[in-house]
């Protein structure tokens, strides 16, 4: 006996891809999320207009143990498939640095795209209901606050653990554990480094200086801008490269990743040979910055005075500065969650279980995390069409 034929679990952006996907292919699905309202993740992205996707998305953007797990589902439903729906729409989109689209007016559009096929092929939705658990019998049995729901397929879209706040919960990871499926371990990604005693002391006083820099970390590296905050470090490149970090990691940074420093100085140097090191640095660099990192001693040399020793530690502060965050913001601002449901688990083509038939893993509960930039987003549409169109 069955209800319906799919059970979405979780109204955000992969659960309503996979319920209007699967609806349109002539599907019943009820969809039921413990929000009170659908999308709540979407709405708030981008700054309220939703970066929705990255025209240069490819499997090169994505984190998971298995790098080749993504590929698949990207192609059958891609960036460009997803700006040609945003277009069929009439919504209005307009292009940012590194391919990223965003909304002209509002994530709402993004949002009631999405549901716009699970309306018309007559979704049922049930918010505010407590999922208490999933069991596997002759179909599935979803069990709730609001009574016992069977379905032959079931598809976990319930996210990552960013955002305690908005609903984010581990339900899908313990959903998956326990039908005995791997799970790799979930921590913060796209997140703000913090800094604690002396360290944070100091990079207090840089508090609101931005600039470019080229971050790197476990062979991995982003050049875009770096944030000085009250309590750390944050910007484009620190949130990307925190995806990669872990505990204990020091952070390389090239502060001035565009300019030859060496050929730079000896320029400076012979122009004007009795400019101090830090008039010269200060007009490439923030002064504050230069004062924070290096001491007065070197900072007030001549230029025709510093020796070979004090230029190369000069080069080597300025091209590979070493800071050991403490840790990150966590949960609480981290935009996704790395890790998640082991990608060997399932198959890459449908997103099903291989070991429960019936039973599928869409969007950020699955291994695979974006970087920042529409990524993310992405593997929500790709993810949960794919399931959609298998289920
Ligand atoms: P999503 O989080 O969208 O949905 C999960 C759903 O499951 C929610 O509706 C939740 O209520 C429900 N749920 C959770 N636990 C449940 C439970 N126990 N019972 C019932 N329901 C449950 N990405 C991007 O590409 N571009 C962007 O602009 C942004 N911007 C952005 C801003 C902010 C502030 C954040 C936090 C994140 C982003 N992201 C982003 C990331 C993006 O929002 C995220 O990767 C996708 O929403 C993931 O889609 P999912 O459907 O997997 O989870």
């Amino acid at each position: 006996m069955k209800d319906v034929d799919l059970i979405v679990i979780g109204a955000g952006a992969a659960g309503l891809m996979c319920a209007g996907t699967a609806a349109g292919f002539g599907k019943s699905v009820l969809v039921l999320d413990h929000a009170e309202k659908a999308g709540k993740k979407i709405l708030i992205s981008g700054g309220g207009r939703c970066n929705f996707t990255n025209r240069f998305a490819g499997p090169a953007n994505f984190i998971s143990a298995n790098p080749h797990f993504c590929k698949s589902a990207l192609a059958r439903f891609s960036a460009a498939d997803f700006i040609s729906w945003v277009e069929q729409n009439g919504i209005a989109y307009h292009e940012r640095e590194h391919g990223q689209l965003f909304c002209d007016e509002s994530a709402r559009d993004i949002l009631d795209m999405l549901l716009q096929p699970c309306h018309e092929f007559g979704s049922r939705f049930m918010l505010n209901t407590e999922i208490h658990g999933v069991e596997k019998h002759a179909s599935f049995v979803v069990k709730t606050d609001k009574g016992d729901f069977s379905a032959a397929s079931v598809a976990i879209a319930t996210g990552g653990l960013s955002i305690p706040k908005m609903g984010a919960s581990a339900f899908g990871l313990r959903v998956a554990e326990a039908f005995g499926l791997n799970v790799i371990e979930a921590n913060p990604g796209l997140v703000p480094f913090t800094f604690t005693g002396k360290e944070k002391e100091r990079l207090q006083t840089l508090a609101g200086i931005s600039l470019d820099v080229t971050v790197s970390n476990r062979g991995t590296a982003f050049t875009e801008a770096m944030l000085f905050t009250h309590r750390g470090l944050s910007g484009p490149a620190m949130l990307q490269i925190s995806s990669y970090w872990q505990p204990g990691d020091s952070l390389c940074i090239n502060l001035l990743p565009a300019c030859d420093v060496r050929a730079l100085l000896a320029e400076k140097s012979q122009q004007r040979p009795d400019a101090q090191l830090a008039t010269a640095l200060s007009e490439i660099l923030p002064k504050r910055l230069v004062q924070l990192l290096f001491d007065a001693d070197l900072r007030e040399l001549r230029l025709k005075q510093l020796n070979h020793r004090q230029l190369e530690q000069v080069l080597e502060t300025l091209q590979g500065w070493s800071l050991k965050p403490n840790g990150t913001e966590g949960y609480r601002t981290a935009e996704v969650t790395t890790g998640g449901v082991d990608t060997n688990e399932l198959s890459s083509k449908t997103m099903q279980s291989n070991k429960v038939p019936g039973l599928y893993f869409i969007g950020e509960v699955v291994d695979v995390t974006g970087h920042l930039g529409g990524f993310n987003f992405q593997w929500a549409w790709s993810s949960g069409y794919a399931a959609g169109m298998a289920i």
